[in-house]
């Protein structure tokens, strides 16, 4: 696909820089004790905010919170339900899981979403649209 094609939602290469700082600060506030994984989410909204987030682990494992949901639920409580784009950084520049997709398209379908690495000197992949990251998004009967 060309480069202009892509959804990047308007987000100018300074927006996205800032998105990306401001993910790889908050993701040195993530608790991960076990995995040692450590992620930082920054949601851009509609108003122009950025919502962050850091994944919070558990003794039991299952119950941990990834970075981009504490991120999307952080701004649902604030009262920011639309969002244009996500920044994502981990130390080895992962997609987000499954299960963050399925909540991030709850909310924002049209999202365009970066990820990269916590080292800022890494390449970064992106804009992808949610549509390509989870064809056919579960949706509630209406
Ligand atoms: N993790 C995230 O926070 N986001 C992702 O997209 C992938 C995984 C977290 C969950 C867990 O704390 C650690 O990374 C290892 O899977």
């Amino acid at each position: 696909m060309a480069q202009d094609a892509l959804p990047s939602n308007g987000v100018s290469p300074e927006l996205l820089e800032r998105l990306f700082e401001s993910a790889r600060d908050v993701a040195t506030r993530a608790y991960a004790p076990y995995s040692n994984f450590h992620v930082g989410a920054a949601l851009l909204t509609k108003e122009g905010r950025i919502i962050t987030g850091c994944n919070v682990e558990n003794s039991s494992f299952g119950v941990t919170i990834c970075a981009e949901r504490t991120a999307a639920t952080r701004a649902v409580a604030s009262g920011l339900r639309e969002w244009t784009a996500i920044a994502i950084v981990s130390p080895t520049g992962v997609s987000p899981c499954g299960a963050c997709r399925q909540f991030l398209a709850e909310f924002a379908p049209q999202l365009a979403v970066w990820f990269g690495h916590l080292d800022p000197s890494k390449p970064t992949v992106g804009p992808i649209s949610m549509e390509q990251l989870l064809p056919a998004a579960m949706k509630f009967p209406s």
